[in-house]
C-alpha cells in the first residue's frame, strides 16, 4: 500500500473546513474506528452497482478509517481511499494490513476542495458516504462533482450520500450560511433536493434513495448517477 499523493487545503486563510480537519483529527484520535468494522448500507449498494457495471477500481472520497474502502477491497475492487484526515487514514492502513488487503488499497491524504489527484477518465467508480455534506460551500460541491465526472471513465458510476434538509439537525446549532449548520462540533451542509438535481445535470440520474443511519437517526439520500457512455 502506498501513500503517493498529498494534497491539502494549505496556503489559504484558515476557514471552517480547516477547523473541521482539526475536529476530525481529534475525533478519530479519541474514537479510533468510530464507525465500526462493518460496511455501511450505502457501500453494500454501491458494490452491487459497481460490480454490475463491470467496475474494477474505486475512488473513495472521505473514506475516514475505512470501513467501506476495506469492504470494497475484500470484494475484489482496487481502491484509492482519500480523506483530509491523516489520522483516519492511518487507522485504515493498519486495518488493511490486518485484513490482508494492502495490495488492493492505496491511501492518499486529499482535501476535496482541491482538484482530484487522478488523470481524466482514469477510474471506473467513485464512492462518497457523507462527504459531500461536510463543510463545503455549494460552489465547492459543484466543483467537486465536476472533478468526479472528469476522472470517471465513460459510463462510470458515482454513488454518494448526503444528509438532507429533512434531517433533525437541519437548523440546529450554529448557522454558517449556505445550508451549513454546526452542531456538536460537526459542520454539515444539509442538501435541498434542488442541489441533488443540479449536481446530476449532464449525468444519468439512476436513483435518489432516502434512508437513515445511526441513532439520531441521520436522514440521508443515497444518490446513484452515471456518466454518459
Ligand atoms: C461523516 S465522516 C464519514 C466517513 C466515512 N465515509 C464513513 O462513512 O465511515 C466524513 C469524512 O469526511 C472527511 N472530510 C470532511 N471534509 C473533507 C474535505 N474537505 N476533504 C476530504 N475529506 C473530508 C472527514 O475527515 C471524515 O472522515
Amino acid at each position: 500500500m502506498t501513500q503517493d499523493h498529498v494534497t491539502q487545503g494549505d496556503g489559504e486563510a484558515p476557514g471552517l473546513a480547516d477547523a473541521q480537519r482539526e475536529h476530525w483529527h481529534r475525533t478519530y484520535s479519541a474514537h479510533p474506528g468510530m464507525y465500526g468494522e462493518q460496511p455501511s448500507a450505502a457501500a453494500l449498494h454501491a458494490a452491487r452497482v459497481f460490480a454490475a457495471a463491470g467496475a474494477r477500481d474505486v475512488l473513495e472520497l472521505g473514506a475516514g478509517h475505512g470501513r467501506d474502502a476495506l469492504f470494497f477491497a475484500r470484494e475484489g475492487f482496487t481502491v484509492l481511499a482519500t480523506d483530509f484526515s491523516p489520522t483516519g487514514l492511518e487507522q485504515l492502513r493498519t486495518a488493511a494490513a490486518e485484513q490482508g488487503v494492502t495490495d488492493r488499497v492505496t491511501i492518499a491524504v486529499h482535501d476535496v476542495r482541491k482538484p482530484l489527484p487522478l488523470l481524466d477518465a482514469s477510474v471506473d467508480a467513485v464512492f462518497a458516504h457523507m462527504l459531500l455534506c461536510m463543510a463545503l460551500s455549494t460552489e465547492e460541491i459543484h466543483a467537486l462533482v465536476a472533478e468526479v465526472r472528469r476522472v470517471l471513465r465513460p459510463g462510470g458510476s458515482f454513488v454518494y450520500t448526503v444528509r438532507h434538509t429533512g434531517d433533525a439537525h437541519y437548523g440546529a446549532g450554529t448557522d454558517h450560511g449556505d445550508d451549513v449548520w454546526e452542531h456538536g462540533g460537526f459542520a454539515v451542509h444539509f442538501f435541498p433536493r434542488a442541489l441533488v438535481d443540479a449536481l446530476a445535470e449532464g449525468w444519468h440520474l439512476a436513483e435518489v434513495h432516502p434512508f437513515e443511519e445511526g441513532e439520531l437517526p441521520r436522514r440521508l439520500w443515497r444518490i446513484t448517477q452515471r456518466t454518459p457512455r
